[in-house]
């Protein structure tokens, strides 16, 4: 019986702005989205009888109808006539409503997965029009790497290499809504700083290897952080603790982890062991190039 394995890689965004409401009430974003290999793991293996079967480890609450893994295969199954099934066991690692896209990687490993077990032959493009159906970041999580996302964030073109970054990721025992997050923003005076186009300028002038610690606090910017902040004020304080650190810190996506930066890797360790010791998940990864 045929076994796959796919790898669901959390992401970091290394901009975030947030342009304006859309007719269609999502918001219009520029972001440059990074991933590291902080990973979930998806098992598939095919079932005769048609059935869509998922085991999630540690168990997720809730409707397991509702998960982006099971709305995946179902999509797919549906949009392709496939009479062939899978079971699909997922070993969480990334944690859920961080800010890390675990739920869209784990979608998009699903895609991928299926499209090879079910031998459906469809190209990355395809599977990124497909993933856009599931969610705004999905299709980003198809490819991965360093990335330019647009739209609600379904448009997705590569950018050269962030290049290779160990850092801290710091998350607070509380999960923050992303849909909250912007509702908030919305009720906010609002000025555009289009930092995702100033990355993508540095990078492309300068390539992989070219970003030196000392640019990262002008490069590096999330429109939703100071949202996230005054929605949870630990958030702000965990930024600042950071910096106080010598670290650079931002939040990822609508949080509330926390990346932390830190020009060696003796201070990145340290600050590490404090946190946890704290009562804070924490989690020291690498970007993939
Ligand atoms: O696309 P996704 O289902 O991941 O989005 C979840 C929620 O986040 C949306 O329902 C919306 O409230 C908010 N969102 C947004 N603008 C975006 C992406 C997400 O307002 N570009």
């Amino acid at each position: 019986m045929t076994l796959l394995k796919e790898l669901a890689c959390a992401k970091i965004n290394l901009s975030i702005d947030v342009l304006g409401i859309r007719p269609d009430g999502y918001h219009e974003v520029e972001m440059v989205m990074q991933s590291v290999d902080l990973c979930d793991e998806l098992h598939l293996s095919a079932r005769e009888d048609g059935e869509i079967r998922l085991i999630c480890e540690p168990s997720v609450t809730g409707n397991p109808e509702d998960n982006l893994v099971m709305r995946a295969a179902r999509l797919l199954q549906n949009r392709y006539a496939v009479n062939v099934g899978a079971d699909l066991r997922l070993s969480k690692k990334i944690p859920v409503q961080a800010g890390l896209g675990g739920g869209s990687s784990d979608a998009a490993a699903a895609l991928r997965g299926l499209n090879l077990l079910w031998d459906l032959g469809l190209t990355l493009d395809v599977l990124e029009e497909l993933a856009a159906e599931l969610g705004s970041d999905v299709p980003y999580c198809i490819r991965g790497g360093t990335a330019f996302a647009s739209g609600r964030g379904e448009k997705v073109r590569p950018l050269p290499s962030f290049g290779c970054w160990e850092l801290l990721l710091i998350k607070p025992a509380f999960g923050l809504s992303t849909p909250e997050v912007y509702g908030e923003f919305d009720r906010r005076e609002q000025r555009a700083h289009f930092a995702s186009r100033t990355m993508e300028d540095h990078l492309t002038l300068n390539g992989v290897g070219g970003t030196a610690f000392s640019i990262l606090p002008t490069l590096l910017h999330n429109d939703l952080q100071a949202v996230s902040c005054a929605l949870r004020p630990e958030v702000g304080q965990l930024i600042l603790d950071l910096e106080n650190r010598g670290a650079v810190a931002l939040m990822s996506g609508s949080g509330p982890t926390v990346m932390g930066f830190f020009s060696s890797s003796e201070e990145r360790e340290s600050a590490c062991a404090d946190y946890l010791g704290a009562g804070y998940q924490c989690h020291l990864v690498q970007t993939i190039l």
